[in-house]
């Protein structure tokens, strides 16, 4: 019987980087060529960051690894996440383990079209410039798809809908914003939205008289969100009702809403860049949705769900690509989206949007219970070590002083790690040999 993913995550954290590698490649979330290029070092030739960037001089290396357990829409995944921070990889896979125990989790994307701006700074008539756009409609979406967004077209998508809308100046006078939705497919759809907010300048200001400011895509993709359901259908109830409270609190009070928030995108931050998607897009996006009432809120609900269960809902654009840019040219996020196996960018965002909400889960669970220091810093110890100057042989014993001193004193630091091993050293130096005597 082949192994199915779910075989190899039990222990999965416990196993060496080559056995994890030759897991993965059992399971086929991995090829041979791909765990010889991982164990190679990934990649090494400039020349592929001369593309991207300029005045390249190398590549910046962050830690790749999988989040484990996560069944999503009944369907099993291991999910690749580049990131450094200790202890979000471990915390993710340990919350997906419970949730894959006790309960659920659902996704769905609501909505298609990306939205680009073009912006008529001081308009004369903002009447007389909507009924011209809007009489227009037709024939500025048609021409749009014909001559810049035929590709989108013919794959099912394109420019579906004009939009205007008047946003005060502040001075008691208004500007004039046209808004184009347009179904961008696969493709995360940047380049070709500025395109055709860009082609559209000329006729928008043929057909209004009024003169275009600027043209660009608006990152606050509110008209295509997603939405991610984690439901546990048991949990205990003095638990369940410490979350609901840590979810008020971020609810009601940016101060909690942002950190709440920070620790949703320690879950998804680390996929879009093994996925080689725009993560400063998605965080712009996330948290202007996260302010759409005025107040910035946490992008997540937890509540109780009345039957001895928890709900949590995760709801915000996260626009991604599967094609064009980064995530089809760097042979890691070419590898990344093969172990996901997610088809469509629609897909990859719904298995984003869990994982945000799980690793959101975890934090809260250890923030109302045990704290975050302790499986934090328990995780941090080798941090700690490492950043002491012990060597590879020393990192256990001074990982075991330190968890030691973490439990009595409830806190470590680098100092304790310097002291640790030096102490360490000085134990190990041979004491001085007392002169042997030969008959
Ligand atoms: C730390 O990276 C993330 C947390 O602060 C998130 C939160 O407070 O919910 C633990």
């Amino acid at each position: 019987m082949t192994k199915q993913l779910q075989d190899i995550f039990k222990g999965f954290s416990k196993l060496s980087r080559e056995e994890r590698l030759n897991a993965l490649l059992e399971v086929g979330a991995l090829q041979s060529s791909d765990v010889e290029y991982l164990s190679k070092g990934g990649l090494r030739d400039t020349s592929l960051g001369e593309k991207f960037i300029e005045n390249v001089i190398g590549y910046f290396q962050l830690p790749l690894g999988v989040a484990t357990n996560f069944r999503i829409d009944g369907k099993d995944f291991v999910i690749p996440m580049a990131v450094e921070e200790t202890s979000i990889v471990a915390a993710v896979c340990k919350t997906a383990k419970w949730i894959r125990d006790a309960g659920s989790i659902t996704t769905e994307v609501v909505g298609n079209e990306i939205i680009g701006q073009i912006q008529c700074a001081k308009i004369k008539d903002f009447v007389a410039f909507e009924k011209q756009i809007l009489s227009q409609k037709n024939f500025l979406i048609e021409v749009s798809n014909r001559e810049v967004a035929f590709g989108l077209v013919r794959r099912g998508g394109g420019v579906r809908d004009i939009q205007v809308r008047r946003v005060p100046r502040g001075d008691g006078t208004d500007m004039a914003v046209v808004h184009v939705l347009m179904d961008p497919c696969d493709a995360m759809g940047a380049n070709i939205m500025n395109q055709v907010c860009e082609y559209l300048k000329e006729p928008i200001e043929q057909f209004t008289g009024e003169k275009v400011t600027m043209c660009i895509l608006s990152n606050l993709v509110d008209s295509k969100i997603t939405r991610s359901t984690v439901h546990l259908k048991n949990i205990d109830a003095d638990l369940a009702e410490k979350i609901e409270e840590a979810s008020l609190f971020a609810q009601q009070d940016p101060y909690r809403a942002a950190t709440n928030n920070k620790g949703v995108l320690n879950g998804i931050d680390p996929i879009l860049i093994a996925t080689g998607n725009d993560w400063r897009a998605v965080e712009a996006g996330i948290h202007a949705y996260a302010s759409r009432d005025g107040q910035y809120r946490s992008i997540t609900r937890w509540h109780r769900d009345g039957e001895g269960g928890l709900k949590g809902i995760f709801e915000a654009p996260l626009i991604v690509g599967t094609v064009g840019g980064v995530t089809t040219l760097h042979p890691t996020a070419m590898m990344c989206m093969k172990m996901l196996g997610t088809e469509s960018a629609n897909d990859l965002s719904r298995v984003i949007a869990a994982v945000g909400l799980v690793q959101n889960l975890g934090a809260l669970k250890a923030l109302t219970t045990v704290g975050i220091i302790e499986g934090h810093m328990k995780l941090h110890t080798k941090n700690l070590a490492l950043g002491a100057g012990a060597e590879e042989k020393e990192i256990p014993m001074v990982q075991k002083k330190l968890e030691e001193i973490l439990a009595a004193r409830k806190r470590i630091s680098l100092s304790n790690a310097i002291d640790v091993l030096k102490e360490l050293r000085a134990g190990q130096r041979p004491k001085p040999s007392t002169p042997q005597h030969h008959s």
